[in-house]
This record gives C-alpha cells, sequence and structure tokens, in this order.
C-alpha cells in the first residue's frame, strides 16, 4: 500500500468510484494488456475484498475467463472460508476448460480448503432443452445454490473480443456491430449506455437477480477494456470494482 501511495493509486480510487458509479474501486499498478503478473495482482486484491466480506457458510457464485483464472490462482487458505461453497455463477459459455466457470469455482474451493458444486450443461442449448434441464433434479439443486449465492464474482469483457473467443457465426458478429455492441460480461452483450444488446441462453443466474442483494465483484482490467468496464458500469454499477492502472487512466483521461 505504500507503493500505492507513492504512485498516487489512491486519489485515482475515488475519481474512478464517482465515474463509475461503483461503490469501491481498487486499482492496482501495471496494463494486464501487457504483462500477466497484473492479472495476478488484481487477483491478490480480489482475493483480500472477498475475505473481508465473506462470512461462514457463505456460497459464492464465480464466472469465468482468463482473469477469473488468475484470480482464483491467488487464493489462500482461511478458517472463514472452510464452510464456503463456490459455485459457477452461469453455464457454459464456450470458454476453454481452464477458463470455464466450473473449473474456476473448483480451483477457488480446492485453494481456499472450502466446497464447491459443479453444473454439468452444454453451451448451446434449444429452449426445448433448457426448459427440461432445469426441471432435472440434480440441475435444479444447484440451481437453487446459485440463487442464494450472496457474492458474485465476474470479469467484464470487449463485447467484439468475447464473441470472436467464443467462436460466434457471422450473423451474430454482424448484429453486435449494427448494435454497437461494447461490452460483455457473463454471456449478455451491452452497447455504451448499458443497455442489453443480447442474452446468450443458458442456465443460473441470469442478469435482473444481481439486485436482490448480491455482492458484486468485478475483475477487469487492461487499457483495452476500458471501453467495456465504462458500459457495463451503466447497466449496473458494481459494489467493488478491481481494475489496473491501465484501464483506470484511460477511463478518466479519455472516455
Ligand atoms: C468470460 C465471462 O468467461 O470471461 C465473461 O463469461 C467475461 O463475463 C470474460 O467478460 C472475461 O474474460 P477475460 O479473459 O478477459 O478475463
Amino acid at each position: 500500500d505504500t507503493m500505492k501511495e507513492l504512485l498516487g493509486l489512491k486519489a485515482f480510487e475515488s475519481e474512478l468510484q464517482d465515474k463509475l458509479g461503483v461503490k469501491k474501486a481498487v486499482i492496482v499498478a501495471g496494463d494486464s494488456d501487457e504483462e500477466d503478473w497484473v492479472k495476478q495482482e488484481m487477483g491478490q486484491a480480489c482475493v483480500k475484498e472477498l475475505k473481508a466480506i465473506i462470512e461462514p457458510r457463505s456460497v459464492v457464485a464465480v464466472m469465468g475467463g482468463t482473469t477469473l483464472a488468475a484470480v482464483a490462482q491467488m487464493m489462500t487458505p482461511d478458517p472463514k472460508v472452510s464452510q464456503t461453497i463456490f459455485v459457477p455463477a452461469r453455464g457454459g459459455l464456450g470458454e476453454r476448460v481452464e477458463n470455464q466457470a466450473n473449473t474456476i469455482s473448483a480451483e477457488f474451493a480446492d485453494r481456499a480448503g472450502a466446497e464447491y458444486r459443479l453444473m454439468h450443461v452444454p453451451d448451446q442449448l434449444s429452449e426445448e432443452a433448457y426448459a427440461s434441464l432445469v426441471m432435472e433434479p440434480s440441475v435444479k439443486e444447484i440451481l437453487d445454490l446459485i440463487k442464494t449465492s450472496r457474492i458474485l464474482l465476474h470479469g467484464i469483457g470487449d463485447a467484439t473480443r468475447m464473441a470472436a473467443r467464443r467462436s460466434s457465426e457471422e450473423p451474430f458478429m454482424n448484429k453486435l456491430k449494427r448494435e454497437h455492441a461494447i461490452a460483455e460480461a457473463f454471456g449478455y452483450y451491452f452497447n455504451q449506455s448499458g443497455e442489453i444488446i443480447h442474452k446468450q441462453r443458458t442456465i443460473g443466474l441470469q442478469l435482473d437477480e444481481l439486485d436482490t442483494g448480491k455482492h458484486v465483484i468485478s475483475v477487469a482490467g487492461g487499457a483495452s477494456k476500458a471501453n467495456a468496464i465504462k458500459a457495463y458500469m451503466q447497466h449496473r454499477p458494481s459494489d467493488v470494482l478491481i481494475t489496473d492502472e491501465a484501464a483506470a487512466r484511460r477511463l478518466l483521461q479519455e472516455i
């Protein structure tokens, strides 16, 4: 934290809070677009926030992505966390195994000495399949658990980059372009004003359920994500935003 004072990041944090309407912003030094260790720094900051708010028997829902995967790597054991259950917030969204919410929640739990539950649902669901899957007792059980989560940890992505990473078809890529998609978070795509342009069908937490008293911690950094972070926060300013210096500088100076 002495480093932080020297770099003046503390003042930046309150500026960022005001600009985005988030309750708390935490800025770590560096640019995660350029250096991988910056994601780990954000991870450390996220673990600290998590431990500060977690209560015994908490259910923590986590999303996927390379940032959250790095966050999970920084988790450490804590007596308070031993009865916590980590769950994936939503079903598969077309990520590589190591970046899937299931894998990440198991990683968190293993490192914390906590428990986890997996959700086995395929990425692409037809409406019929969706309707019958949510009736399956084993799926229903985990869905109920996810609904009780008080804490959500998630990443934010650039809309076009995320759609490409999910091997989206051209008509969809065109739609994103036409409707000026900027941000992506847990399968939802947003424009610059934070309006939902598209929602990927998968089971688990829906965006409108975040307002039921959930404590949302968003983790996203890199100058290239500044626009996406801003757009997403227009929709629902998070309780905590953990970001890096490069994203924060761009957010405060250029946008
Ligand atoms: C995905 C999440 O898995 O990761 C998205 O579903 C998020 O919500 C994305 O936008 C972020 O990925 P990364 O690799 O940039 O952290």
